[in-house]
């Protein structure tokens, strides 16, 4: 019975569109520099060559995940793509520890049957623009553009676009200065 748990769980870790600590027949490659960057460009839809993808990090619907080159991903950051909607993440992009990605909502709007029955809203992509840095437990939710070299503080909640060159903070994050030559 365990016997063939175990397998159908190596089945499904190697078939899987995510990397995660519970997709333990692939996480492990994470440890090993070469394993995790053939991992990587096999799951992800664009890994670059410099790209950095640690051991506690999550991603899921790697098929429409892009990292770009000196990309550092740390551990507990969480990639939620779907199948309709992207995350990119340009080269140069700096992020800390434990930043969230989500690209869809849940429906709320009918009183008449539960939330877990609405579905979803249109899903919409995330793109980080190149040498963008991204503090330390931010959270970047569907549809957001974070521009070029954008600053976004520790634990910011980011609800709107954020324009190149600026620093944003806070939940919800708000630009508190512009970068000028
Ligand atoms: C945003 C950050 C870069 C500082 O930028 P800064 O332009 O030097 O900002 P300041 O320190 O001058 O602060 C300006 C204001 O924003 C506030 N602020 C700064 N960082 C904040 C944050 N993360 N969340 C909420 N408010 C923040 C300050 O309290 C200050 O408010 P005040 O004007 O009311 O006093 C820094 O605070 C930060 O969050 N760094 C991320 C650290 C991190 O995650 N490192 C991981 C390594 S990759």
């Amino acid at each position: 019975m365990l016997i063939k748990e175990i397998y159908n769980k190596y089945l499904f870790c190697k078939n899987t569109d995510r990397i995660g600590p519970d997709i333990p027949f692939t996480h492990w490659k994470l440890h090993f520099k070469s394993s995790m960057t053939k991992l990587c460009k096999s799951k992800f839809k664009h890994f670059s060559g410099t790209a950095d993808f640690r051991a506690g990090a999550y991603a899921v619907h790697c098929s429409n995940i892009s990292l770009g080159e000196n990309v550092v991903i740390r551990p507990s950051t969480m990639f939620f793509a779907d199948e309709f909607a992207e995350i990119i993440i340009e080269d140069n992009v700096m992020m800390g520890a434990s930043v969230h990605f989500y690209v869809n909502n849940h429906k709320f709007d009918r009183t008449d049957i539960p939330l877990i029955e609405q579905g979803y809203y249109p899903s919409k992509s995330i793109l980080v623009k190149e040498g963008a840095w991204i503090g330390a437990n931010a959270i970047i939710l569907p549809g957001i553009t974070i521009g070029r070299n954008a600053v976004i503080g520790a634990g910011s909640i980011v609800t709107k676009s954020i324009p190149a060159y600026s620093v944003a903070v806070g939940n919800p994050a708000k630009v508190i200065k512009r970068l000028t030559e």
